[in-house]
Formats: C-alpha cells, structure tokens, sequence
C-alpha cells in the first residue's frame, strides 16, 4: 500500500509548539514588550518561564550571595539563547567590567552576537561539544574542553542550569576548567539539582516534581533515553 508515511505525534506537536510561539512573538512585537536584549519565544529552547523576570532574579542572588561587582569581569558557561544572565548583567556591568558567554547552541550565539554589538565588552562564543540534549551532533567532547580563555581571566563565573544537564565526567571537567579561569578571590555561581536526604525523600514519597532513577547513587538521571535531560548530585559531590 502507497501513500505519504504517518506523522509523528512529535512532530505535530512541535508544529503547534512553533505556531503558538509565533504567535505571542507577534504580540510581544505589536504590544512592544519585548526588549532588544530580550530574544523572541521561538528562539528560547530552554523553557519559555519568564525570561526578563529569571535574569533579573539571578542577578540579585549574584550580587547578594557572590558579592558581584560592577567592575568584575564575568564567565557565562553556556549562556544559552539570547544570554538569560547577559540581559541583565549588561545593565549592571560598568565599563571597567566584562562579560564573555559560550554555549553549544549555534543560533543562541549568532542572535547574542548581532544583539549585543553596541555592547563592546560582551563577547560571545560557540563550541561544537556533544551533549545529548542540547547539541546531539556535536563534535568534540566536552570533558577535554578547555575553556577558551587565560588563566586567572575572570572574576565570577556563572553557569546557571549547566550542570542540571552535564553528566559525571563533563561536570567534574567544567569546575576544574571554572577553577582555572578564576582569578585569585574569584568566585562561581552554578546550580544544581541537588540530592540530599530531602529531595530523596520526596522522590521516594512520589512528591518530587523530577523523578530521578537510582537516587541513592552519587550521580541520578531522569531519563535513560536522553541522559542529559536532567542530571542530578549528591550534595557531597558539589560541596
Ligand atoms: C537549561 S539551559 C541554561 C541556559 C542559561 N545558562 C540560562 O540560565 O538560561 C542549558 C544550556 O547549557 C548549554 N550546554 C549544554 N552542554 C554544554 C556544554 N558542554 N558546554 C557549554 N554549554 C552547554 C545548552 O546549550 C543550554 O544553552
């Protein structure tokens, strides 16, 4: 029997996905709510929460918890579409301060780069590292990365929701690498999905809104299929 092969259920729903998305983007544009540092829906692969609202909390948090300075020269590893952390730090950065990003994500870059071109101590990179989740063709693996960028170049590093995404041997790799950057009194900024006696208790109570497998293993993944989807460490293996 002939005739055009069955769509994937997948590939409907990402159709609708799109149109929506393209849909609030017009909004946004008519209704001018978007800011030129704030990119289009469509774009923003990692989840379409508050983009602004995120970055501007995070801001504070590095401020109040990591004593941000104005003047102090910034990592983003891997800063994402549009650079959530950039937006907001490129109001609070002076001129004396600096902000360099790098992600995985082609398109991310090239849409932070044309943006932030008046911006000429924000810079932005793109390597090609395999990560299952984010960048399935990459070539190059990101545990023998090495950051582009001296010793001692930065002051604070951020990577927020990375290492939710980075298996064993690219995470232990990535904080030696932020280590590297950072100069003397430099401090990073990174989150994690944290296994300790609460969250394991609430996986196991079925209360959790991420299930991880084999929670009492140092390292948890959510999903054997896509590994990288969420990654999750014993509070004793971050601290
Ligand atoms: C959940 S997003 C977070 C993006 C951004 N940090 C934020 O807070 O909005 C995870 C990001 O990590 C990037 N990524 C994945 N593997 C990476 C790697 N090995 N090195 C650098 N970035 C990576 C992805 O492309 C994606 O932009």
């Amino acid at each position: 029997m002939y005739g055009p092969p069955p769509v994937r259920r997948p590939v409907i729903d990402r159709a609708r996905q799109s149109a929506r998305l393209r849909a609030l983007d017009l909004r946004d544009t008519v209704s001018r709510r978007r800011d030129r540092l704030t990119p289009p829906r469509r774009l923003d692969f990692v989840d379409h929460s508050d983009f602004a609202a995120t970055g501007d909390e995070f801001l504070a948090h590095f401020i109040e918890l990591g004593g941000l300075q104005p003047s102090e020269r910034v990592l983003d590893v891997g800063c994402g579409i549009g650079g959530r952390m950039a937006r907001p730090l490129a109001g609070y950065l002076s001129s004396d301060g600096a902000y360099a990003g790098f992600d995985v994500n082609r398109d991310g870059i090239a849409w932070c780069r044309r943006r932030y071109r008046r911006h000429s101590n924000f810079s932005f990179g793109v390597a090609d590292l395999f990560n299952a989740r984010y960048n399935p063709h990459g070539a190059l693996r990101a545990d023998e990365f090495r950051f582009p960028y001296d010793d001692a170049s930065f002051d604070f590093v951020v990577a927020t929701s990375v290492f939710t995404h980075l298996l064993e041997a690219d995470a232990t790799h990535y904080v030696a690498e932020c280590a590297r950057v950072l100069a003397p009194g430099g401090r990073l900024f990174a989150t994690f999905f944290l296994l300790d006696g609460s969250s394991r208790g609430l996986i196991e109570e079925g209360k959790a809104g991420l299930a991880f497998l084999d929670i009492h293993e140092r390292v948890a993944i959510l999903d054997e299929d896509l590994p990288e989807e969420a990654v999750a460490y014993d509070d004793e293996w971050v601290f």
